[in-house]
C-alpha cells in the first residue's frame, strides 16, 4: 500500500461534464418513459448519484451488490450476487449503471440475470470503459470515458477498499524506487 503512487487522470470537472452528456443522451432516448436505474455497489455509488440528477426522464432507483474482484487488481471472472434488487424488472425499461467495464464478466453476468426477468428493455451505462481487458462479448450502451488500460481509483472506485472518497480519478501504479512522501505524485498535490 505504501508503495502505491496515484497519478491524476481525470479531474472532477471533466467527470462532471461527461455525466451531463450521458444524462442528456439517456434523456433523449427515453423521453418521458420511466427508467429503472440499477446501480452496482459499491464502485458506482458516486457516479450513480451524479447520473440520476443529470437524467431528465422519470427514474426509479435500485441497487445490486456484485463482487468479482476480491482483493486483486486482476479480475477472477467469477461473479457473485451479494444483494439482489427490490423492484421487479418485468415490463420496465432498465438501465444498469456500473463504474467500470473491464473484462466484461460482471456486466454480462448481471445482464443475463436481468434479461431472464423479462424487462421491457435493458441497456447499460458505465463511467469508464477499459477496452484492453475485454473477455466477455459485451459493450456498454452509454460510456462516460474510454481508456485502454491501467488500474483506476477514486470517485467511488477502490483498490482494496481504499481511495473511494477521492473526488477525482487517479491511475494507481507501484512506486519504482523507495518513496519518501505520500501516495500522490508531486503534480497532483
Ligand atoms: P469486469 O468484470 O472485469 O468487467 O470488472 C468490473 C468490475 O471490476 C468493476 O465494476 C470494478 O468494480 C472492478 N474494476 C475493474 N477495473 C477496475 C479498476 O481499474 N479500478 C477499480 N475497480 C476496477
Ligand atoms: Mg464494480
Amino acid at each position: 500500500m505504501s508503495n502505491s503512487v496515484l497519478k491524476k487522470l481525470y479531474t472532477r470537472d471533466y467527470i462532471a461534464r461527461q455525466i451531463l452528456r450521458l444524462g442528456e443522451e439517456i434523456g433523449r432516448d427515453y423521453g418521458n418513459e420511466e427508467i429503472l436505474l440499477v446501480g452496482v455497489l459499491k464502485g458506482a455509488f458516486l457516479f450513480f448519484a451524479d447520473l440520476v440528477r443529470a437524467i431528465p426522464s422519470p427514474t426509479l432507483v435500485d441497487f445490486v451488490r456484485l463482487a468479482s474482484y476480491g482483493f486483486h487488481t486482476q479480475s477472477t471472472g467469477i461473479v457473485e450476487l451479494r444483494k439482489d434488487l427490490e423492484f421487479s424488472v418485468q415490463g420496465r425499461h432498465v438501465v444498469i449503471v456500473d463504474d467500470i467495464l473491464d473484462t466484461g464478466c460482471t456486466l454480462e453476468f448481471l445482464r443475463q440475470r436481468l434479461l431472464s426477468r423479462q424487462p421491457r428493455s435493458l441497456k447499460t451505462c458505465v463511467l469508464l470503459d477499459k477496452k484492453q481487458a475485454r473477455k466477455a462479448a459485451v459493450e456498454a450502451d452509454y460510456v462516460g470515458i474510454s481508456l485502454e488500460s491501467g488500474f483506476v481509483v477514486g470517485y467511488g472506485l477502490d483498490y482494496q477498499e481504499n481511495y473511494r472518497g477521492l473526488p477525482d480519478l487517479y491511475l494507481l501504479h507501484e512506486r519504482q524506487e523507495a518513496g519518501t512522501g505520500g501516495p500522490f505524485e508531486e503534480s497532483d498535490k
